[in-house]
């Protein structure tokens, strides 16, 4: 094999600096993982590096970190073994090279005795594996044992020792080889797949966290239905998002189908990827549907049904995130909401867009009404394209129509125009039911269009209902 060179890579005088610093302790240094990958694929100059230490990782971080400018702090992380930088804007990971596989949920010390290729043969993928040294003697040479420059340019992941081995090391690869495939839209290899699928039950032993981490990733890829396939694929989806592989499938009962809602979702979730990058936004196009396996039902005269399944799914989603150990927090609401109402808009598409259809749709969406918006653009996955027109442009007459109505009455963050003390003043009323159903009353005709959404017009409303409801105003309100 050719030697390769790549010094233009390790311009930063850190790499120098910690080449030499190595050469004074008696140890070599190499940067390796996904720095020399990322750099190899043309993907920029990552900030997070990764330096691997023939001898202590910690002792290189320390004597690297008493030259630098600034003296920065060195993290260290005795368990691990590992030892961290941060250096003008870069995050510096320092670890000794091992012979042994990461024991990250072990508190046992770690044993750093390896050589390069031992911590080489230990590592994820061929292409996670290459190391650029940063040795005077030989600085920027590529040492890429397992072929993973060809493997770049095969696009493929592959697994250094035996795949069965890498994946016991440490299951959470299962989900990195189908992060990097959905990521840089590389192929799994056929061994490694089949490894995956029946190492599958072993991803019971990750975090929760961890998982939801690589969740992240292949959703805020730009074709995530690469890596949720090959998820399903190998049996990994199941375990992790059973709500997801519950939606699989077309049913048929005297000639009438419904259509296969897990195919239907991960199209959503594609589309979705062409308009957004808004995380949130992404995980609720990929549970939008999920409250259709539990509602679907078939009725003689009107065929299948999924009566209520917005309602069902927003509450299936506080229970996953909750299974996951993901935030139950604002992000949780936001996606429960997009839910809740991700057939609002097609419903009121389907008909003539009245003003107050679309008031009502503002008000109940408040600030998030774009984002359903987005989300029902893409939840548009028909292939007749006669009716894929129709339905774009009905939903851009409902775009136009939330502008105005939103210039005109400006309820999206709704504040009612006269407050429940005004109330209690004007008719001299205690805390009491008919406040409520005063303001209730203003609402209401405000989203219908029976009166501007204005103190005057409102107030003048409030009198005349207040009269029908025999309350009488004081004098001086008349
Ligand atoms: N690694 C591994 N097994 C893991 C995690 C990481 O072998 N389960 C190794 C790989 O060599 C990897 C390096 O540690 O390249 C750094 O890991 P990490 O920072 O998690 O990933 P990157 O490869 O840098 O990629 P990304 O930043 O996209 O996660």
């Amino acid at each position: 094999m050719t030697q390769e060179f790549h010094k233009e890579a390790i311009q930063h005088p850190i790499f120098e600096l910690i080449g030499k610093t190595s050469e004074e302790l008696g140890m070599d240094a190499y940067v390796i993982g996904g720095f020399v990958r990322d750099y190899l694929l043309d993907r920029g100059s990552p900030k997070d590096i990764d330096i691997v230490a023939i001898g202590s990782g910690i002792a290189l971080a320390e004597k690297v970190a008493s030259k630098l400018e600034g003296k920065p702090q060195v993290a260290v992380f005795k368990n691990f073994g590992t030892a961290m930088i941060k250096h003008q804007g870069l995050e510096l990971e320092f670890v000794g090279a091992r012979k042994e596989s990461y024991q990250r949920n072990s508190r046992k010390p770690i044993v750093e005795d390896g050589t390069l290729q031992d911590d080489q043969n230990r590592r994820d993928f061929t292409i996670n594996a290459m190391a650029l040294s940063l040795n005077p003697t030989d600085f920027g040479t590529l040492l890429d044992p397992f072929g993973g420059r060809l493997d770049l340019g095969k696009k493929c992941i592959r697994t250094p020792l035996e795949p069965g081995i890498t994946y016991s090391d440490d299951p959470l690869r299962m989900m990195r080889a189908i992060r990097f495939a959905a990521q840089l839209d590389f192929n799994i290899e056929l061994e490694s797949l089949r490894a995956i699928t029946s190492h599958k039950d072993r991803i019971k032993i990750v975090s929760e966290e961890r998982i939801v981490d690589e969740l992240h990733k292949i959703l805020l890829s730009k074709k995530p239905s690469l890596g949720f396939k090959l998820m399903h694929q190998t049996g990994l989806l199941h375990l992790i998002l059973p709500e997801l592989t519950a939606l699989q499938g077309i049913e048929e009962i005297e000639g009438q189908r419904h259509k296969d809602n897990f195919w239907h979702t991960l199209e959503v979730v594609d589309n979705i990827a062409e308009t957004t990058d808004n995380l949130w936004l992404r995980w609720a196009a990929l549970l939008h549907d999920i409250g259709k396996a539990p509602t679907k039902r078939f009725h003689k005269k009107i065929g299948w049904t999924f009566h209520a399944h917005e309602f069902v799914g927003s509450k299936m989603v506080y229970k996953l995130f909750k299974r996951l150990r993901m935030p139950l927090n604002d992000k949780m609401k936001f996606v429960q909401k997009m839910v809740l109402m991700s057939s609002r808009p097609i419903i009121l598409s389907e008909d003539h867009v009245t003003d107050s259809a679309v008031r009502r749709l503002v008000f109940d969406a408040g600030e998030f009404v774009d984002d359903l918006m987005t989300l029902c653009e893409a939840d548009i996955t028909t292939k007749n394209p006669k009716k894929q027109k129709r339905y774009k442009n009905n939903f851009q007459i409902v775009r136009q129509k939330i502008v105005e109505v939103e210039e005109r009455d400006h309820v999206r963050n709704f504040q009612p125009p006269v407050t429940g003390e005004e109330i209690m003043e004007t008719f001299n009323l205690k805390p009491s039911k008919e406040i409520g159903i005063l303001k209730d009353a203003i609402k209401e005709a405000i989203l219908e269009g029976e009166i501007p959404n204005e103190h005057g017009a409102a107030f003048a409303y409030m009198l005349e209902k207040g009269k029908k409801m025999n309350l009488t105003p004081k004098n001086d309100k008349i």
